[in-house]
């Protein structure tokens, strides 16, 4: 089989992308264009400009979605840490033995391609598949670019006559957030663009519950419903703004794919910041303190504290209705309970106590 890899932020993919990859395939003889978004930056170097990983693979999915030798792989996506064009050709090459790899780029990047990491071993795992309009392919400084690749590398190379896109992915984002982009973008992706409010700076509640959606797991998502519900009654009985206080709930666990236990709390209140438009610092605050809470805790990170531990969906915790009593009849009373829940918790799995927790529970102890 032969089988072309198109790799890229695809942020959003648009109609580019999608021609190059019908022109790869009938100019090159292709079965098969493999779609590879590129690894979320959120952890690791590079643009932090990028939307999350999740939207741009859900995006290259639908773009592709009826068209049989299209594929979308999650491979750099998946794979930890930095990512390299090597590594991704090698993993193909494990996993379609005996195919033949056509790694499709653009002309204007091939003049940077023996700055890459390890070029050899990327020219030793596919061919090169470089696509420029006619004046760029016939340029001379390109063939001899071509010529030194050939040279140093036994670089395989395929030009690629192609009239290019001449859009960019900024303007495209701009007028993707006004609707505006339905002859750059497919239709579907439009449509997922609108609903989850993705380059927009401040999304709509309802987008941003769609977008949550799709970035948690389903039982997460319908805790962080529940915890954004409790938090809001609990808003209103306390006389904090019940709307700050559910937006705070819904978005609390919005790291939970990226910090592990301890920290997605703090992974959740840069991702509400960056990506949700959350300017809020009370919010971003309790957010960010959710886990283990804080000694020095306002009434809205009390409140998305303890909305956490008795939201509806809870259960298998000791004394789970005394806590829901206490939430919503002494704000201070719930917190220590809480902490001392935890405490207790921790010390019978035999795991070890945190400081922020402890300080929580000393601090609180004077309101009991
Ligand atoms: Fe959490
Ligand atoms: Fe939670």
């Amino acid at each position: 089989m032969r089988l072309g890899i198109l790799g890229g932020t695809f942020d959003p993919i648009h109609k580019g992308h999608i021609l190059m990859a019908k022109t790869a395939l009938s100019g090159l003889w292709l079965d098969k264009v493999v779609f590879i978004p590129a690894g979320d930056p959120y952890f690791k170097s590079g643009s932090q400009n990028i939307s999350l990983a999740v939207h741009r693979l859900n995006m290259t999915k639908l773009a592709i979605e009826g068209e049989p030798a299209f594929e979308a792989s999650d491979m750099e996506i998946a794979r930890e840490g930095q990512t390299y064009t090597s590594d991704t050709l090698k993993e193909l090459s494990e996993k379609y033995p005996g195919d033949e790899l056509f790694f499709i780029l653009g002309a204007d990047t091939l003049v940077q391609f023996s700055t890459w990491h390890e070029p050899e071993k990327i020219c030793d795992l596919a061919s090169l598949a470089v696509f420029g309009r006619r004046d760029q392919t016939g340029d001379e400084r390109l063939s001899s670019e071509i010529d030194s690749l050939r040279e140093r590398f036994g670089a395989r190379i395929h030009l690629v006559d192609w009239d290019g896109f001449e859009t960019s992915s900024t303007e495209i984002r701009e007028r993707a957030a006004k609707d505006e982009a339905e002859d750059e973008v497919p239709a579907a992706v439009l449509e997922y663009i609108r609903e989850i409010g993705l380059y927009r700076p401040h999304p709509s509640l309802e987008q941003m519950k769609a977008r949550l959606r799709r970035e948690l797991k389903p039982s997460r998502f319908i805790h962080s419903l529940g915890v954004a519900d409790t938090a809001c009654d609990m808003a209103c009985i306390y006389g904090e703004d019940p709307d700050r206080a559910y937006l705070a709930g819904l978005l609390h666990d919005v790291g939970k794919p990226y910090g592990g236990a301890l920290g997605h709390a703090a992974a959740g209140a840069a991702i509400a910041e960056k990506y949700y438009g959350i300017e809020d610092k009370e919010i971003l605050s309790a957010i960010a303190h959710h886990t283990v809470g804080s000694p020095d805790m306002g009434l809205l990170e009390e409140i998305v504290y303890v909305a956490d531990m008795i939201e509806p969906g809870r259960e298998g915790i000791p004394d789970l209705e005394r806590l829901r009593e206490l939430a919503y009849s002494d704000i201070k009373k719930a917190v220590f309970a809480c902490a001392a829940s935890t405490l207790s918790h921790l010390k019978e799995k035999g795991k070890s106590i945190d400081e922020a927790t402890l300080s929580v529970y000393n601090k609180y102890s004077f309101y009991c």
